[in-house]
């Protein structure tokens, strides 16, 4: 199996989500052994944002982007189309997700190439098969019958994109109260962790 590992928090290693990736990812070694694992920390190495400068390398007919952009963006999506599982950890930072990981959706949500337009809509391309999961921590709780669920702009953002681009059979792994202290943080990460030994394939 390849596994694209993905992280996204700027809290090192007080980080939530980094724990809970790592723990899924660790998972599907397990369960596939011989697994190669690609790993982008967009936190420590961080993808420029598109700007004036660079759209080029995603937009045709955008003007010239630079060669490392062009690379880059051509990088990420490759990474993505070659990966049988991603795993994306995806922080809650006011109600969205963190901009080093925007700056990665906006480099693989590519039309033409991620995704097109046809005479039935929308349709995604990548390669079908794949399994995604949303590492994903709150200081909040935005799922249920929260009534903070129309806030949630992270998780709903991310598998939102995912899917439209074709990676629709994805899964999230969430801790939830992180703001309420450490004991709801064992607690959350608790249940998380049942979730990943639940992970079967
Ligand atoms: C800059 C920043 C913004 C945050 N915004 C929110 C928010 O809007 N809602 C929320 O419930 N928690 C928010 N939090 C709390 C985080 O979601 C929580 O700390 C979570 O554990 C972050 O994941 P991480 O530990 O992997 O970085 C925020 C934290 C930071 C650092």
């Amino acid at each position: 199996m390849n596994i694209l590992h993905i992280d996204s928090s700027i809290l090192g290693d007080r980080s939530v989500t980094r724990r809970l990736s790592a723990e899924i990812v660790a998972r599907e070694v397990a369960l596939h052994p011989g697994s190669k694992v690609v790993y982008r920390d967009l936190a420590a190495d961080p993808i420029e944002p598109l700007s004036a400068a660079n759209i080029g390398s995603v937009r045709v007919g955008a003007g010239v982007a630079p060669e490392a952009d062009v690379a880059l963006s051509e990088a990420l999506i490759a990474e993505l189309f070659a990966a049988d599982i991603v795993v994306i950890g995806a922080p809650m930072y006011n109600f969205s997700v963190p901009i080093q990981l925007k700056a990665w959706i906006d480099r693989v949500a590519v039309a033409g190439k991620t995704f097109k337009y046809g005479p039935d809509g929308a349709q995604g391309l990548v390669p079908a098969g794949k399994k995604g999961f949303i590492a994903s921590a709150r200081g909040g709780v935005y799922s249920g019958e929260s009534p903070y669920a129309p806030y949630d702009h992270q998780e709903k953002q991310l598998a939102g994109v995912l899917g439209f681009i074709g990676l629709r059979d994805v899964s999230v792994i969430r801790v939830e109260g992180v703001g309420k202290g450490p004991e709801a943080v064992e607690a959350g990460l608790t249940k998380a962790r049942a979730d990943i030994a639940a992970i079967t394939a």
